[in-house]
């Protein structure tokens, strides 16, 4: 299929079989028949990669792995894949980015990818003369750091720059330096780690002070992703629904107990995609979080307004430590193989592609608020499940389902009843 007749907007991709919607896959995003054969094996983890990725290892825990479709980001069509575990989360966010294809789609900016190690000094007599001290050596910390990494130097990444604060805290004042190193297409952890316990002898050498800890920050307030998004007021069914998801916003913003919630529904479209490509979600999850309360409040994440004409404005803005070398994303199948369904280049254009499902799984959780409610979309994938769980297979899924759905009898004494009376006939 030629580059520029690729298109994520597959109408009825969830009425297709699985193999059909495999097929649909294999052409986006050039699969070949291996890669197919892994997207069809049950537990694509061979056992004997698990057990060399943790400890104790005694099986794997397979997601279902979903294609979100219909996204445009900085212009490009991409088909996600995300997994998890939750109903609708998957239809949702490919219906919210139909809606954004009413204006060009989502854009989406990653900073440079600049994680932070930070270092704990304690036992200084003088920490505001310390921190200068630190800061009179900068030269000298970023080369021993860099020492400890010279391919990812060679690159262009390293050690950069460092902060240093001085903290109070229960025991006394705290000399913090923080080591900022661009990881490139690294998440970093491993990097940034190994830097800031090779600088800590040095810097207690400057100080005559005592370093504890040496580790990286996930709030990672330098490597940040922000998203925008224009959805005309038809597409997302008139200026009332833009009213009522501005509305939701401002609850948002003004309750941190809403503000929890909104950001839940960003984090079940960020986090399925960071699952999806063997990313460390409790990083991005840690970030997303700290990020969010970073003002001493807990804000969202996003922020959503009605433009001059009418129409409803999105924006989100937060930490993205992701990365496409190192980890899990190059050790497990599935996640080369989403990223490659990506065509990600760049951790940065990962970064981007996630926050802009972010934004999406967010406006399609307001929209359905602010309107509908969401039990209604949830309730007939529910269903499907109870039915599966009484036993039916096959069309019979949906039949049942369809059937508790019209009675609003989501139950699985229910749909026992029913699988028997539909066989029954059958
Ligand atoms: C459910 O997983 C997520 C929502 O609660 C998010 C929200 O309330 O914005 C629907």
């Amino acid at each position: 299929m030629p580059e520029s007749k690729k298109t994520s907007y597959i109408s009825g991709f969830y009425k297709l079989s699985i193999e059909e919607r495999v097929e649909k896959l294999k052409e986006f995003a050039d699969l070949t028949d291996e890669e197919i054969a892994l997207l069809k094996k049950f537990g694509a983890l061979d056992i004997e990669i698990a057990d060399r990725m943790i400890e104790n290892v005694v099986g794997t825990m397979p997601l279902p792995l979903g294609i979100a479709t219909n996204f445009i980001i900085n212009g490009e069509e991409y088909l996600v894949p995300m997994a998890v575990e939750e109903t609708s989360v998957v239809a949702a966010a490919s219906n919210a980015a139909k809606m954004c294809r009413s204006k060009g789609g989502l854009f989406a900016y990653a900073t440079e990818p600049i994680m932070i190690g930070q270092i704990q000094l304690v036992n200084v007599k003088d920490p505001y003369g310390a921190k200068v001290a630190i800061y009179g050596e900068k030269e000298k910390i970023l080369e021993i750091a860099n020492e400890q990494d010279p391919i990812l130097v060679k690159l262009g990444g390293g050690a950069k720059d460092i902060e240093v604060r001085v903290i109070e805290s229960i025991t006394g004042p705290m000399v913090i330096t923080h080591l900022l190193v661009n990881t490139l297409d690294a998440m970093g952890a491993n990097a940034v780690n190994t830097m800031a316990e090779a600088v800590a002898p040095y810097i207690e050498k400057i100080t005559g002070g005592r370093v504890y800890l040496r580790i990286i920050s996930n709030l990672a307030i330098h490597r940040l992703v922000r998203v925008r998004t224009v959805v005309s007021k038809e597409a997302v069914g008139g200026e009332d629904v833009v009213d009522g998801i501005v509305e939701a916003y401002s609850f948002a913003a003004a309750d941190p107990f809403r503000a929890a919630t909104h950001n839940k529904g960003i984090m079940n479209g960020v986090d399925a995609v960071v699952i999806a490509t063997g990313n460390d979600w409790r990083a991005v999850e840690a970030g997303a979080h700290s990020y969010a309360s970073i003002t001493g409040r807990y804000l969202p994440l996003s922020t959503w307004e009605k433009n001059e004409d009418g129409d409803l404005v999105g924006t989100l803005e937060m930490p993205m430590p992701v990365g496409i070398i190192g980890g899990a994303t190059k050790v497990h199948p599935m996640a080369k193989l989403s990223l490659k369904i990506l065509r990600i280049k760049t951790a940065r254009q990962l970064a981007e592609i996630i926050g802009a499902v972010g934004l999406a799984q967010n406006l399609a959780a307001l929209r359905a608020l602010a309107t509908e409610g969401i039990q209604r979309g949830h309730m007939s994938l529910h269903a499907k499940n109870i039915a599966i769980m009484a036993g039916a297979t096959g069309d019979l899924i949906d039949k049942v389902a369809e059937i508790m759905v019209k009675e609003r009898k989501i139950r699985i004494d229910r749909a026992k009843e029913i699988l028997e009376e539909l066989t029954k006939k059958q």
